[in-house]
């Protein structure tokens, strides 16, 4: 039995709590946060499950073996590597945590030491995100032209970090599961409206080095709730829309066919002789499985820990989400210039 250990019971940690005291293999030994109201609810759901308010009480908890963070991005790297520095194994919250240096010294700090680190990128592990993955990867869209997403809301609104670092580090995590690679340059605009210096609107570009173009909007100052993300092949296209209970994903058999004034497709060789045709067949919506994001997230955690495995969001996964919102913060204070990725 694995004993973990949440940091962090504020917004998010609760779901995390719950999903590790459900999950096989491992054991919820204790819960920290800095505010006494939080563990008291903590107390009253989990009495077996130890409560402190200090981190340093948990770390020297010999009954932990692994810690998960659901603190603020902030203080993702200072309680990640001193977890890691005394011998826990550690999951962290997306992001990672708030620079590239940072990431590098986390992933340096567990692989020193033999442990495991993984970052919640949560929809990597979501069955829709692995389906629309699979038609990628088989070829059933075609060939990849570009992708667009949107993830907004309404709040919540964030003081320490802007819409980008809390909002997109979903959207890149899948863009980069998706596209396969890093982008070669991201470009980034952002608008301030509540809080000087916090951008609450963004609007992110990552130019991959085969063309493909992965356009990305995040805010929590919007009427409405959008989690949708539109990939546009040359066979096909899909819909992503995450705020759907019953259609997570649609699969649309449309799109331009080049084809030569002689009736044979044709090539870009020819590209005058061509007329170009719009196609629109049929929509699938297929059946999901759909298991809890969360849960086979804290499953995957425990049994890396318990089988001594890479996790599929590890250390590198999350350093290299973390380049991409790097670059594309120094493109909002360039005012969208736009920053090559090495
Ligand atoms: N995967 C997802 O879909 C998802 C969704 C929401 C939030 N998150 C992530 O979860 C993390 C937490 O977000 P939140 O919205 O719950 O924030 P929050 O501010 O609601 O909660 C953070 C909690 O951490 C506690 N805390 C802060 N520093 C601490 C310390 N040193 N020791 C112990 N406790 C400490 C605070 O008291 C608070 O209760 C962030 O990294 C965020 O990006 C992930």
């Amino acid at each position: 039995m694995v004993g973990v250990g949440v940091v962090g019971a504020g917004y998010w940690g609760p779901n995390l709590i719950r999903n590790f005291a459900a999950t096989p293999g491992c054991r919820l030994a204790a819960v920290a946060d800095l505010d006494e109201g939080r563990l008291a609810r903590v107390r009253s759901q989990y009495p077996g499950t130890a409560t402190m308010s200090r981190f340093d009480e948990l770390l020297a908890n010999t009954e932990v073996q692994a810690l998960a963070l659901a603190t603020p991005a902030g203080t993702h790297f200072a309680l990640a590597s001193q977890a890691l520095q005394a011998g826990k194994h550690v999951f962290v919250e997306k992001p990672l945590a708030t620079s590239v240096a940072q990431c590098r010294e986390l992933i340096a700090l567990a692989e020193g030491a033999g442990l495991v680190l993984m970052v919640g990128h949560t929809f990597e592990y979501n069955v829709a995100v692995r389906r629309v993955e699979d038609y990628i990867r088989s070829g059933e869209l075609g060939e990849v032209y570009y992708l667009y997403s949107q993830r907004l809301n309404l709040g919540v609104v964030r003081r320490d970090v802007n819409a980008m670092w809390n909002l997109a580090p979903h959207d890149v995590s899948i863009a980069l599961r998706w596209l396969g690679g890093m982008p070669a340059a991201v470009n980034a605009r952002g608008y301030t409206y509540l809080q000087e210096g916090v951008e609450d609107v963004v609007y992110l570009n990552l130019e991959f080095p085969s063309g493909v173009a992965a356009h990305i909007h995040v805010s929590w100052l919007d009427p409405g709730k959008v989690r949708r993300t539109t990939v546009v092949g040359s066979r096909k296209m899909a819909v992503y829309d995450d705020a759907s209970a019953d259609a997570k994903i649609q699969l649309f058999d449309k799109g331009i066919d080049r084809q030569n004034m002689d009736g044979s497709l044709g090539t870009f060789d020819s590209f005058g002789k061509f007329q170009l045709i719009q196609r629109a067949g049929d929509v699938l919506i297929p059946h999901l499985d759909f298991a809890e994001p969360l849960k086979v997230e804290a499953a995957h955690f425990v049994d890396c820990v318990t089988n001594r495995k890479r996790p599929l969001t590890d250390g590198e996964n999350g350093l290299r989400v973390v380049q991409v919102l790097e670059a594309a913060s120094q493109s909002l204070r360039q005012g969208g210039a736009s920053i090559p990725i090495h």
